[in-house]
């Protein structure tokens, strides 16, 4: 799998990376991102997953409301029937297409999404390649500030209300205040380190991480 060629579990060491299990046992697990949003006028997330090979519903990798909106910047997945997990985002309320995929095959997997609001262009990249992109939302601003970012939830109302769980492991998630270009995205799924700066760079000391959400040490994290 792709991600044999970064070593995974030794960048995890390196960089003393936690993982974080969201385990099947219950639907209520989730994690708070705790940092003040500013009005976004881009951005990028990026993370590493993986999934939970027997979960077949929609599942939410982070979301993030506003105040006055709540679908206001998300991304979520579901398996298809030929093995593929097939990622969407939402921007603005926009659902966009279920297209973008990678194998539903229980290794791990590194995903970036990116927006601007200057040419409304929009990307997710899975294992470093560009696999959908597209333009247009269906208002041209900023995203609010002030929002929640919560990890492994959908949030039907500001905050609350989580209904479309993940289940697997995810870690070094991190937020940028810009647009990533192709390079910084391959940099990162071979586990280079780029020099943009973050908004959020995975910190346990900035979530809030519910009870049921289990912290795994990097080297009991299972490499493929
Ligand atoms: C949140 O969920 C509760 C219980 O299902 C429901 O009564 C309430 O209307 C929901 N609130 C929002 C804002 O969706
Ligand atoms: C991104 O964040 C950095 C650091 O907080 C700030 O200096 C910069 O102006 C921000 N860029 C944009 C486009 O908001
Ligand atoms: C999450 O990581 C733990 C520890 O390596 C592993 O036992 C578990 O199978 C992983 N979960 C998934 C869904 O791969």
């Amino acid at each position: 799998p792709p991600m044999q060629s970064c070593l995974l579990i030794l960048y995890i060491k390196k960089f003393h990376l936690i993982t974080l299990s969201f385990p099947k046992e219950s639907r209520e697990g989730f994690v708070h991102v705790n940092i003040l949003f500013p009005a976004l006028s881009s951005v990028s997330v990026c993370v590493r997953v993986q999934w939970d090979p027997e979960w077949n519903e929609v599942s939410t990798i982070f979301s993030y409301a506003a105040p006055v909106f709540t679908n206001e910047f998300q991304l979520r997945g579901q398996a298809d029937m030929q093995g593929q997990i097939l990622l969407a985002l939402i921007i603005h309320g926009k659902h966009l297409p279920y297209k973008a995929s990678f194998p539903n095959d229980g290794a791990w997997h590194h995903i970036c999404v990116t927006w601007q609001r200057s040419n409304s262009h929009w990307a997710i990249y899975v294992d470093g390649d560009k696999k959908d992109t597209g333009t247009g939302t269906d208002t041209s601003r900023d995203i609010y500030g002030n929002g929640i970012l919560i990890l492994g939830q959908d949030q039907d109302s500001f905050g609350g209300n989580f209904t479309e769980p993940f289940f697997g492991n995810i870690t070094d998630l991190n937020v940028w205040n810009t647009s990533l270009e192709t390079r910084h995205v391959l940099a990162l799924n071979a586990c280079s380190p780029i020099t943009q700066e973050t908004l959020f760079s995975w910190n346990l000391d900035l979530l809030r991480i519910h009870p049921l959400v289990k912290e795994i040490q990097g080297h009991t994290v299972k490499f493929y």
